[in-house]
């Protein structure tokens, strides 16, 4: 592709390349195919955009002989070897967006409403807007003790201290938004409604964070293969970009940071404060 291809793309979501979850390619033999078809083709060199799973088939690839380096692309901001994944500000501020809208109909009915945001395994997207939209509540699989007698008790204790509305920021990865609206209708007798905000998040144009660093992380892929290197993972971290064996990128863990999760959780109860 020549800069030429891929002139209009920068302010579209999605991709112009097409994508698929591909279940062949865990296999030996699939990933044997997919080496060969990118030999066939004279390609040699592959920057593969995604999460963990993403970056351990293109270790597999470069065994095979095809030069790759990995580009952190996911809503779920999960990937350890880096503070930044392309893609997270752009669903973050649409969730962001739509939890606002939702909470002016939760006003004016007095409701309490449950909005669930996409993250797979992991709470970043719901700590996050839980922050950003003031939710009185935000229920991460990081940190959630399942102790839905709590939850409701703050539900009370919240409308008694006058709140008008009570939005709960629930993690995908704890679901089930649904039946919990229907519980907490039932325990509390205010009227609940869920909302599954779903892959609204990973559509629309990016925002000028994802347009830039998403540029920055693809120059730097590209200036590595050009290097020659291969099997190698480009991240943000401490204000730079950087890259990483993809062993040693697989290998790091994530943990949410313990303060934003206290101001989180500071900021969503301070009703209790009054
Ligand atoms: O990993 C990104 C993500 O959007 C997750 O937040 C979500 O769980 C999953 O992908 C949805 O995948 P699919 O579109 O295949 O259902």
């Amino acid at each position: 592709m020549s800069a030429k291809d891929v002139s209009d793309t920068i302010e579209r979501g999605g991709t112009i390349l097409y994508t698929a979850r591909c279940a062949e390619f865990r296999t030996p033999e699939g990933q044997e195919r997919g080496a060969k078809i990118c030999r066939k083709h004279g390609i040699d060199g592959l920057v593969v955009i995604g999460g963990d799973g993403s970056f351990a088939g293109a270790q597999k690839l470069a065994n095979l002989g095809i030069n790759t380096i990995g580009v952190p692309g996911t809503i779920d901001l999960d990937i350890a070897c880096t503070e930044y994944t392309i893609g997270f500000d752009t669903a973050v501020n649409t969730a962001m967006e739509a939890i606002d809208k939702v909470r002016d109909t939760s006003t004016s009915h007095e409701r309490c409403s449950i909005i669930e945001v996409m993250g797979r395994n992991a709470g970043y997207l719901a700590m996050w807007c839980g922050i950003a939209n003031g939710a009185e509540d935000v229920l991460i699989p990081e940190k959630y003790d399942y102790d839905e007698q709590k939850l409701i008790n703050n539900i009370i204790a919240s409308r008694k201290a006058g709140k008008k509305h009570h939005i709960i920021v629930n993690a995908e990865g704890i679901g089930h938004s649904e039946a919990m609206a229907k519980r907490i209708e039932a325990a509390t007798g205010i009227e609940t409604r869920a909302t599954i905000l779903g892959h609204m998040q990973r559509g629309g144009s990016p925002t000028c964070k994802d347009r830039v660093y998403a540029s920055m992380m693809g120059a730097l892929a590209v200036d590595l293969l050009v290097q020659g290197k291969t099997c190698r993972v480009v991240g943000y971290r401490h204000g730079e970009f950087i890259d990483f064996d993809i062993n040693e990128a697989l290998a790091m863990k994530k943990d949410v940071s313990p303060y934003m999760w206290e101001v989180c959780n500071s900021l969503s109860h301070n009703y209790k404060k009054q």
